[in-house]
């Protein structure tokens, strides 16, 4: 990239934060916000936490085989919007979602979705690993159970075994799956909660920094995992490690003050970003 290419990007975002000051708007992505083939899309999303604005106006798809990294510096919304697509947001007293977000063709907002089934569909991985207080079957089988995915115990073993096998753990633990899920090491309770996402067949898998408890060993099983479950599900990963989107993504959102500054392929976004506060943060310069 070269210095004129930045001040013009730098210019370019000068005159949009000017222009915001002025009318009170957002500034709008810069990039292309679709997916090849997209699964969830959201459109012109805004969040609310009581009176205080905490995600401005954001529209995203995510795609069928592959991973949306999202970036940006703390507390610009990153969380908060990756909770929208599964609406793990109902859950916080307080806060507020408007705008549209389709999962295929439903409105997963719509008052008959139903948000169990849609928490199913839309798995999610978080920060901590949170294995149930259960053996490390049951974490598993749970899930499969209460949405009557087994006939019967052997289908309901299969599910276990595929499941825990998909997310890299099988051979781990095909010797202890009576054993609390909580004995294992952070890293397999990772894993263990990934296996836990997949057993109920999700179309879409969210995970917000997944490996930020994890040692650089147990990082790099679970980041050869997300690229492996790429080819099965839509992924969107939010983390704080660049090289981590760089190494596991496809595409990057870059997230400023609750608004999606610049979104596109990870390689055009890491060389060559097309606005200031991306280049900024890329390169250390704040965040
Ligand atoms: N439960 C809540 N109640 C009130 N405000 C909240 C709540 N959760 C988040 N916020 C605010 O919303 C904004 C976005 O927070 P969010 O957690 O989404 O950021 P983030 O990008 O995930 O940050 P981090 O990288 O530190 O995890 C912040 O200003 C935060 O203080
Ligand atoms: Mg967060």
């Amino acid at each position: 990239m070269t210095k004129d290419t930045v001040q013009r990007a730098g210019k370019f975002h000068v005159d949009a934060i000017q222009e915001k000051a002025a009318t009170g708007k957002t500034r709008g992505t810069v990039g292309d916000i679709k997916a090849v083939d997209p699964v969830m899309r959201a459109t012109g999303v805004d969040v609310f936490y009581g009176d205080k604005q905490a995600i401005r106006n954001i529209s995203l798809e995510i795609g069928r085989n592959e991973v949306v990294a999202m970036i940006g510096p703390s507390g610009c919304g990153k969380s908060t919007f990756i909770r929208c697509f599964n609406r793990m947001n109902d859950t916080i007293e307080n806060c507020r979602v408007q705008g549209d977000i389709w999962l295929d063709d439903e409105d997963i907002y719509d008052k008959d979705m139903d948000v169990v089934l849609l928490r199913a569909r839309v798995g999610m991985v978080f920060q901590k690993p949170n294995p149930f207080p259960k053996s490390i079957y049951e974490n598993v089988a749970y899930g499969p159970r209460i949405h009557g995915l087994a006939g019967n115990r052997t289908d309901l073993d299969a599910i276990v075994e595929s499941s825990l096998a998909k997310a890299g753990l099988w051979e781990e633990v095909r010797d202890r799956l009576e054993q609390p899920g909580t004995g294992l090491s952070g890293g397999q309770q990772q894993r263990l909660c990934i296996a836990r996402a997949i057993a109920v067949s999700p179309e879409v898998i969210l995970m917000d920094e997944p490996c930020s408890a994890l040692d650089p060993i147990a990082t790099a099983r679970i980041e050869d995992l997300i690229d492996e479950l790429r080819k099965n599900y839509a992924i969107a990963i939010v983390t704080h490690s660049m090289q981590q989107a760089a190494r596991v993504s496809q595409r990057t959102a870059y997230f400023h003050m609750g608004e999606l500054v610049e979104v596109g392929a990870t390689d055009q976004v890491f060389t060559n970003p097309r606005t200031k506060l991306t280049e900024d943060y890329i390169t250390g310069r704040f965040g």
